[in-house]
């Protein structure tokens, strides 16, 4: 594997999910695979997660990791072309990816959306420059329009969840109904946990419903064969997983108002009301959360909510993507 953006870079759904309950099973098995083997994890933006189980995987699998914050531990980066570059960014990205790759055999980088410039970030400007520049693998660790770790450890969650329910004979004979539902947040954020996460529950074996308030459209390339539903209420009935998450303009059907807040309406907020009109539903969140905007502290603190394990299998995604890539290496 010499990427890992998008659902199509995973190969095989099943096969990778019965490759994540291997992993998750003995952690420790491919150890000797990253022996001598050093992994670079850049991050342009803040994180919790990503940083702590991109390192908790490296380390099962025996490799060592090095984590860059770019602008604090490092000089601050220009990362676009072509400027003359008289401000407060010392180094280029031409420069700074080929010298970060010859010290690394993987590169995982996490650089957000900057929400003015829609092409900039559909582009995936600063990821493929980092493709292009590295010759070394690269790991998405949420990049403008992606979060391919996130939305692969929801995959392992659900399919987690839902078999440990068949198999207490429940629900059997059919797939999920999981329903991605836009909810209020105070500031603007980018399109990458929703556009995966769709773009990951399309491939997979499940039903997917996606509902938001209207002008936050996703992008086509992402909803897929998904079914948009803007009454919240009735996107609910009888769902098996409620995914919550707020995105900001995704500018589809308002190119203008790409990365605007375009509603705060708290009535989209997840809690027991939303919850009651559910199959008895299981909460996710990708976290962090703010609580009693996206979701109420009721749910979040219910035996429905799976948010912490859901967060704990950020190590399983992590771990059989870099497998891969140490394999192929
Ligand atoms: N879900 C997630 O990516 O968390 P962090 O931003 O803390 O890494």
């Amino acid at each position: 594997m010499r990427s890992f953006f998008h659902v199509s870079d995973i190969g095989d759904l099943n096969a990778a999910l019965a490759e994540a309950r291997e992993v998750k099973r003995t952690p420790y098995q491919w150890h000797h695979l990253g022996e001598h083997r050093t992994i670079m994890l850049v991050f342009f933006n803040s994180s919790l997660r990503t940083r702590l189980s991109s390192q908790k995987a490296a380390l099962n699998l025996g490799m060592s990791p090095i984590v860059l914050n770019i602008g604090q531990d490092s000089w601050k980066l220009e990362t676009e072309l072509g400027v003359v570059m008289d401000g407060d960014k010392s180094e280029h990205l031409r420069e700074a990816i080929p010298v970060m790759a010859s010290y690394c055999d993987i590169i995982g980088v996490r650089s957000f959306a900057g929400l003015t410039d829609r092409e900039f970030d559909y582009s995936e400007t600063i990821l493929r420059q980092f493709v292009e520049y590295a010759g070394k693998p690269v790991i998405s660790l949420e990049s403008a329009t992606v979060h391919p770790c996130q939305a692969f450890a929801d995959l392992i969650t659900i399919d987690e969840y839902w078999r440990a329910d068949q198999a207490q004979g429940l629900n059997i004979g059919r797939r999920p109904k999981v329903v991605l539902t836009w909810a209020p947040h105070p500031r603007a954020l980018p399109q990458a946990v929703p556009n995966s996460f769709a773009e990951w529950m399309n491939a997979a074996d499940v039903d997917l419903v996606i509902t938001h308030p209207e002008g936050y459209e996703l992008d086509p390339l992402f909803v897929g064969k998904a079914q948009v539903e803007y009454d919240q209420m009735k996107a609910l009935q009888d769902a098996d997983f409620v995914y919550a998450k707020n995105w900001s303009c995704p500018g589809v059907t308002c190119p203008q108002d790409y990365g605007k807040i375009l509603s705060k309406d708290t009535s989209w907020t997840i809690d027991d009301w939303h919850m009651a009109v559910t199959n008895n539903a299981r909460f996710m969140h990708c976290l962090p959360v703010r609580r009693n905007m996206i979701v109420s502290d009721s749910v979040i603190d219910s035996p429905r909510s799976i948010v912490i394990p859901e967060a704990a299998n950020r190590v399983v995604s992590a771990q059989v993507v870099m497998k891969r890539m140490l394999e192929s290496l």
